[in-house]
């Protein structure tokens, strides 16, 4: 390919919109961005009060005429007008060349509709991208924890995020087997909502009940007596009451959950092509994603598939990494972005 000034001085950037966690990695310059994917704005007429991890913190607390939101769910914008001034602020924040338009590959699920796909694309135009790549997601962590996704090696990456938990066994650079539920982090949340207001009669809000999920939660049953005092309303007295949970409440009050993830694991495990079954049982499985932190995820998946089971690295920022790679080296991952080479 000819020397092109365009590309050249375009600063690429990689996306990660995920439902909990937005995340950008510009070319050259690295990952500049990790911020909640939460927007604040004035109920009258839009105007932007917070984003990012700063409208996280108002999350449940704001007074009359000002709303916080998660523009993204299960994987997906759920609302597109606040999900485009969220990345638009957040691009805006990264200060790039103004003048440039830069290209964009931005993840999504890999279980989502031509519309959701539509939106995403639209998304990422109208915050200035002349060009928009799709990585799919499961493909993308697995480029970012340097499986060898373009050889004839089956790998199987297990990414668990706030809103999806995304199988995908990579080979020869597509996607072998993708299994996506909307089953991830937010639904562990909500699990423990339900039990502290059925079995505590006590309401709490969301982001007590992910505190609670990280600091004593699991999906194994291990040896803990550890106990945690959790302050929240009183639901028949109205008042605020504070009561002692245990990890193992916790541990069972996550277990639908954590549940539909053992059963998508060993649904993707047997709808994979034998021959690359043979290397999955060999290489092991890969975990990413914030989900992926839980306490005995891993244990738990290695004792109900036999197979090994690790944990990346950094596995909140797998997938961006992974996008970021694409982005780098289109020409190699042409047929992963089911594009045509021009030359
Ligand atoms: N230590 C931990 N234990 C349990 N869960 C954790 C831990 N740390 C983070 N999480 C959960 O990980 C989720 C966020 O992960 P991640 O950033 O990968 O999601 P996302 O990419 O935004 O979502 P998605 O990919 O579904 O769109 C949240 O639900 C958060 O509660
Ligand atoms: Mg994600």
């Amino acid at each position: 390919m000819g020397f092109n000034l365009f590309n050249f001085l375009s600063q690429d950037i990689a996306i990660d919109l995920g439902t909990a966690n937005t995340l950008i990695h510009v070319k050259g310059k690295g990952l500049l961005l990790n911020e909640a994917s939460v927007i604040a704005v004035r109920q009258a007429d839009h105007q932007i009060v917070a984003v990012g991890n700063a409208a996280r913190t108002m999350w449940g607390k704001t007074p009359e005429g000002i709303l916080t939101v998660r523009p993204m769910k299960d994987g997906v914008i759920a609302d597109f007008e606040l999900a485009e001034l969220m990345i638009k602020r957040f691009i805006k924040q990264l200060q790039l060349r103004q003048w440039m338009h830069p290209r964009m590959a931005i993840s999504i699920p890999s279980g989502i509709t031509e519309v959701e796909r539509r939106a995403v694309r639209d998304s990422g135009e109208h915050a200035g991208a002349r060009q928009v790549y799709l990585v799919e997601e499961p493909m993308a962590a697995a480029i970012g924890v340097g499986l060898p996704v373009d050889e004839p090696i089956g790998s199987m990456v297990v990414d668990i995020g706030g809103g999806t938990t995304e199988i995908g066994v990579t080979a020869l650079s597509g996607l072998v087997t993708k299994i996506s539920i909307r089953i991830g982090g937010d639904e562990m949340n909500d699990a423990v909502v339900q039990h502290f207001k059925k079995r505590h009669s006590l309401l709490l809000g969301d982001l007590q009940a992910e505190q609670i999920k990280m600091d004593i939660g699991s999906a194994y049953p291990y040896k803990s007596d550890k106990t945690m005092s959790v302050r929240g309303r009183d639901l028949i007295s109205g008042i605020p009451q504070t009561v002692e949970a245990t990890a193992k409440e916790i541990q069972e009050a996550l277990e639908e959950p954590v549940l539909a993830i053992v059963e998508a694991v060993r649904l993707a495990l047997e709808k994979t092509p034998p021959e690359l079954s043979a290397d999955i049982l060999e290489r092991g499985i890969i975990m990413t994603g914030g989900g992926s932190l839980l306490r005995g995820i891993d244990v738990r998946l290695r004792q109900e598939t036999q197979v090994p089971v690790s944990l990346a690295e950094d596995p909140l920022t797998a997938v961006v990494r992974g996008v970021g790679l694409v982005l780098d080296d289109i020409d190699r991952y042409q047929k992963i972005l089911n594009l045509r080479l021009r030359r």
